[in-house]
């Protein structure tokens, strides 16, 4: 009787002391609640952040069913709040960062000749300087974890060799969230942190909204880019990974 009690017990902290968490940035709607859905469904701890969790009305009803999913306010663009949010979570291991937060731009203003640099610049901020300032802050989280995963969502515009033309801001930000996060698994190989850029491929989310041209569903785009951060190893860190796992050209 003893030896059964103990080994429940043994079993049920083994779930959910030492279970593996994830933070994610835009996690209300699109490809990041996606996220949140299937990393819950696996039994993570799901730290998802949102801009305006009030509005959050699906992610709210998932946090009330399981309290492994919290939310919590931040706005990428709030360098304060993520340093702010990174101390609240001093001490806590995060086995995968993963920065999902992303804007386009629009169409008109990353036109050539046409080019809104206040657009640029915020493209900019939210796309490259967010996902290095999560990485910077949550830095000790990602040491202490099991998985020491840094992740962002990058896309297929990013690569310089596939270019064919318009979204000069869109395809700039991520060209350079690329080399930022290239630069950076580089240097943490020897902390043994692995970094990793996943693109979903074109997935049927607001984002798309008004393109023509055929879109994968989320819940396909999210299977996949989780396989390829599970297959993530300190051997491929650094590794800039296409939606079916293979590697994209920079
Ligand atoms: N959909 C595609 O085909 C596709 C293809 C390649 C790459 N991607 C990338 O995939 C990622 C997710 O895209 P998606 O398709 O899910 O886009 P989406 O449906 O437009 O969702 C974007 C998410 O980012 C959040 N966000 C925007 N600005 C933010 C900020 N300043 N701080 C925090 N969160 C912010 C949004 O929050 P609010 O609701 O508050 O605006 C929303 O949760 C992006 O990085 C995108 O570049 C998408």
């Amino acid at each position: 009787m003893f030896k059964k009690i103990f080994l429940l017990l043994t079993i049920f902290l083994s779930s959910t002391a030492f279970a593996d968490t994830v933070l994610i940035t835009g996690a209300n709607r699109g490809i990041g609640l996606e996220f949140v859905k299937q990393y819950a469904d696996k039994g993570y701890t799901v730290i998802a952040t949102a801009r305006n969790p009030a509005t959050a009305d699906e992610l709210n009803a998932i946090a009330k069913t399981n309290s492994k999913v919290i939310v919590e306010p931040l706005d990428v663009l709030d360098h304060a709040a993520i340093e702010k949010l990174a101390a609240k979570y001093h001490g806590q291991p995060i086995d995968i960062l993963l920065s999902n937060a992303g804007i386009s731009g629009g169409n008109e203003q990353q036109k050539l000749g046409n080019i809104d640099y206040e657009v640029y610049a915020k493209v900019m901020a939210v796309n490259v300087y967010g996902p290095m300032k999560l990485a910077e802050a949550f830095l000790p989280n990602i040491q202490a974890s099991q998985q020491k995963k840094i992740i962002a969502v990058s896309s297929s515009m990013g690569s310089i060799k596939k270019t064919f033309g318009l979204l000069y801001i869109y395809r700039s930000s991520k060209s350079a969230l690329n080399m930022a996060y290239a630069t950076m698994a580089k240097e943490l190989k020897r902390k043994k942190i692995i970094v990793g850029l996943v693109n979903p491929g074109p997935t049927d989310t607001d984002f798309m909204s008004g393109v023509k041209m055929k879109l994968r569903p989320p819940e396909l785009a999210v299977t996949d880019m989780i396989r390829n951060i599970d297959n993530l190893t300190l051997k491929t860190t650094g590794a800039y990974l296409d939606y079916d796992g293979s590697t994209l050209p920079w």
